[in-house]
């Protein structure tokens, strides 16, 4: 790439015909939300796996975004993997490398979420915790214009649960990005008990432009692809505690026997340990069925801190290169 752009902390500067502005805002706010092309500036909130490659996506799409985490680090981590991919994009020939610094351009970080208050849409991507996401959720809505709309990336939690903080629920929404979110197609959006389909129009627009192909679902434990996925990678735990094969050949007869893509626990460890306890233990909770108790070997790596990529040990040993 031809600039090193530094997306934070630096203040940005709007570009030129940008129409967020706050007079305009004012006048058309009680359309906004029903105007899925009126999404111009998305926060995401939370940069760590996910939240990262959805900035990437979303500022590729064309989109301004607003990177917030709580941790300066992450947030340097974040810009790394985003340059990283969008190198290999343009090497690859996805992409130009205009095209690359044109994302890296509109993308900015940030530490304080009043630097996010401009945003249209907000997507959160903190832990999967529903305390965390409920309070993200309280606190966007003190700073964020009449119209947003609040998407939480979460793998299993109720979206209606999270939408009981908001006194608008109906702007309150699921869209599930995959990992990794620059290669992963789908989109799961999940509509809650309460989300307007002008909010589920709004996000799917959005999704589309970012180039995923995107899927409705109800809000249930798990929507359609965690609670498949996870009592596989948990099955898969299960057998290598059992002694039934390694890893690797329980990967591989997923891989050769039933053409995924990858095995459940290379899976397991992309996604890392942390994220899939936390998921196993609400299902485990929610649909009352054993299929999702959490194997020991999950809690015992988790505990020694082997949470897969991320910390470079999981299921398998992991390099930077890879
Ligand atoms: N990892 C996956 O493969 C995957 C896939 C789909 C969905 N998800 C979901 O996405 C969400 C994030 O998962 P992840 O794997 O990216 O987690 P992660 O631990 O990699 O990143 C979470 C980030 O959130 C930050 N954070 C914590 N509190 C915050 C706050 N109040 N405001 C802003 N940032 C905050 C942390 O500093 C961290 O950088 C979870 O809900 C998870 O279930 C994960």
């Amino acid at each position: 790439m031809r600039s090193s752009h530094h997306p934070f902390p630096t203040r940005h500067a709007k570009p030129a015909g940008s129409s967020i502005q706050k007079s305009t805002l004012s006048k058309h706010e009680s359309k906004r939300a029903s105007d899925a092309q009126t999404i111009q500036i998305i926060a995401v909130l939370g940069c760590g796996t996910m939240g990262h490659g959805i900035a990437q996506m979303a500022a590729a799409a064309g989109f301004r975004v607003i990177m917030r985490d709580v941790e300066k680090d992450a947030l340097v981590r974040a810009v790394q993997s985003i340059e990283r991919n969008l190198e290999k994009g343009a090497k690859l020939g996805k992409l130009t490398e205009d095209e690359c610094d044109m994302a890296l351009q509109r993308l900015r970080g940030t530490v304080h979420l009043s630097e996010t208050a401009e945003a249209d849409l907000f997507i959160e991507a903190a832990p999967e915790v529903l305390e965390i996401k409920q309070n993200i959720l309280r606190e966007v809505e003190t700073l964020a214009h009449k119209s947003f709309i609040f998407a939480s990336n979460t793998s299993s939690l109720s979206i209606t649960e999270i939408a009981r903080a908001s006194r608008h629920p109906e702007r309150v929404v699921g869209m599930h990005f995959f990992n990794p979110v620059h290669i992963m197609r789908l989109l799961e959006i999940v509509r809650g008990k309460d989300t307007s389909a002008e909010t589920v129009d709004a996000v799917r627009s959005v999704g589309l432009r970012m180039k995923k192909e995107p899927i409705i679902v109800k809000d249930a434990p798990g929507f359609a692809s965690s609670r498949l996925g996870v009592a596989l990678g948990l099955e898969a735990m299960r057998m290598l505690e059992q002694g039934v094969a390694s890893a690797r050949d329980i990967d591989t007869a997923m891989e050769l026997g039933y053409n995924h893509p990858m095995g459940p626990l290379r899976l397991t460890d992309l996604v890392g340990l942390d994220v899939r306890l936390k998921i196993a233990e609400y299902l485990h909770t929610t649909l009352s069925s054993e299929t999702f108790r959490p194997p020991e070997i999950l809690r015992r790596m988790v505990s020694e801190g082997k949470l897969g990529k991320k910390t470079g040990e999981g299921f398998y040993k992991w390099n930077e290169e890879q």
